[in-house]
């Protein structure tokens, strides 16, 4: 029987993340339950200082749902497993998983609905083997890339904001006849990229499933400027790499960061570019314009559905594991099934065909289902 609950938001965050702690509360609180919000991922329960840990009632969630951020405030740095602590002056990880399981039982709590990604959810399951006792995970990413649910929420916010700057750069690289190479959030999958770049019109869709071959992808803005369009719009993701080359990173990942920081291949390609075809390139990182900002309604309905969904999960069963849409339903997966993998683009699937349809170039070999056009002859198919 679920008397007390709370909440955390863990890892990047995504657009979203006050929408689904706004319906966990909201519908929560109808059943006559008492809900807590902890602050900064699992630091909250570590760090006693009077507001790590708040009460979710009416008033504190009022109003929140199409702010972006999350009011709990989230870290990358947080894993329990692994927590920061001051050793003779230095920070070093220490295993304080058994802190939060105390701390969890100490303040009453049934269960926690626990917002974030493969990290997080990874997290989840390990303290569950170390005594919390009900946890349900709620997939957030902007990245799409969780396995287990077709959609993760901050999702269609990221595209729309990559797509809105997709249509600014359109009219910039017309005027100057240049190239513009976008580089977009997408470690190991290439959602954001191919979305934005289908709806927003780009010529080049460079994403980590598909490596890409330099020179196709310079034929390709060539073939562009020699049918008179003058300008090219290139979108690649911060994973994407080049055949036989390897990631490009900004910084390497501390002793307490799950991930290293990507960054720069978008800016490599545009010098490339421009030093193979002579047109002027020019690169634009987008960054965490794309975490940031109001969610748009899409990801204000699907965080809702998804953060209700976790509480009627908790008021009728007695499961754990992640809320995932699965066809148009809400189901509850067990956590196995979803840590340490990645949802890939299906290269063959549909809206990478869409994209090919339409001309847009992945820098692969094309295949026979590519339609290629060279400058003496009218469109055929490649054979
Ligand atoms: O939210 C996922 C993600 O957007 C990745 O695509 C990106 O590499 C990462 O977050 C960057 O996170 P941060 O700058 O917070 O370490």
């Amino acid at each position: 029987m679920i008397r007390r609950i709370a909440i955390n938001t863990g890892g990047g965050d995504a657009p979203g993340l006050n929408a689904v702690i706004r319906s966990v509360a909201l519908s929560a609180l109808n059943r006559g339950w008492e809900v807590l919000g902890i602050k900064r991922g699992y630091e909250g329960l570590l760090d006693e200082t009077p507001d790590s840990i708040i009460t979710l009632d009416r008033s504190a969630v009022r109003g929140i749902a199409h702010l972006g951020g999350t009011i709990l405030g989230t870290t990358n740095r947080g894993d329990p497993f692994k927590y920061p602590t001051l050793v003779d002056g230095n920070k070093v990880p220490t295993d304080a998983s058994s802190r939060v399981v105390e701390r969890f039982r100490a303040l009453g709590i049934d269960a926690l609905v626990a917002l974030g990604g493969d990290g997080s959810m990874t997290i989840a399951r390990k303290l569950m083997e170390r005594g919390l006792p009900r946890v349900i995970g709620v997939p957030k990413t902007i990245d799409n890339d969780l396995k287990g649910t077709n959609v993760t929420f901050g999702f269609a916010t990221a595209v729309a904001t990559t797509t809105d700057a997709l249509d600014k750069l359109h009219s910039t690289a017309q005027a100057h006849r240049r190239v513009m190479v976008v580089e977009v959030m997408g470690r190991h999958a290439g959602w954001i990229a191919l979305h934005a770049g289908i709806a927003g019109g780009a010529d080049v869709i460079l994403i980590p499933e598909i490596p890409y071959s330099l020179e196709r992808v310079c034929d390709k803005i060539r073939q562009r400027y020699e049918q008179r369009s003058d300008f090219a719009i290139v979108v690649i993701s911060e994973g994407a790499v080049e055949a036989g080359g390897e990631i490009m990173y900004k910084a390497g990942k501390d002793e307490f960061k799950e991930h290293a920081v990507l960054g720069g291949c978008g800016e490599r390609l545009a010098r490339q570019i421009e030093s193979l075809t002579g047109n002027e390139s020019r690169s634009v990182v987008l960054g965490h314009l794309q975490r940031g900002g109001s969610p748009i309604s899409f990801d204000r309905l699907l965080a809702q559905l998804m953060g209700c969904a976790a509480v009627r999960y908790l008021a009728n069963g007695n499961e754990s594991g992640m809320i995932a849409q699965v066809g148009d339903e809400m189901r509850l997966i067990p956590f196995d099934e979803v840590v340490g993998g990645t949802r890939c683009v299906d290269v063959d699937g549909d809206t990478v065909e869409t994209a090919r349809d339409l001309g847009i170039c992945f820098g692969d070999e094309p295949s026979n289902k590519q339609y290629v056009r060279d400058s003496a002859t009218p469109l055929v198919a490649a054979v």
